[in-house]
């Protein structure tokens, strides 16, 4: 199973497992971490599943959808590593992807 590196917002990282095919809001979430709230339970619509990624992933990753871009503009943490969650399936070509948990908006 590929392996997820989260940060949360104190700054401590844990290494989990997810399965492959979930998306990294799921893997995250089913891990249990409760600062990730992903609302809307992946449909896109709320922006609470907000992560910054690995710059070094950033080309692996699915491209942008114009909902979420305009989603994450409503959010104050944005910049240039900002992604929703819910919208990376987590592949195993995504093994060691570093994700930090944005701060609340
Ligand atoms: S969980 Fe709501 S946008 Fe990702």
């Amino acid at each position: 199973m590929p392996k997820l590196i989260v940060v949360n917002r104190s700054g401590e990282e844990t290494t989990v497992e997810a399965e492959s095919g979930l998306t990294v809001m799921e893997a995250i979430r089913d891990n249990g971490f409760d600062e990730l709230l992903a609302l809307c339970g992946g449909c896109c619509s709320c922006a609470t599943c907000h992560v910054h990624v690995d710059p070094a992933f950033v080309d692996k990753l699915p491209a942008m959808s114009e909902d979420e871009d305009d989603l994450l503009d409503s959010s104050d943490d944005r910049d240039t590593t900002s992604r929703l969650s819910c919208q990376i399936p987590f592949t195993d070509n995504l093994d060691g992807l570093k994700v930090t948990i944005a701060k609340e908006d």
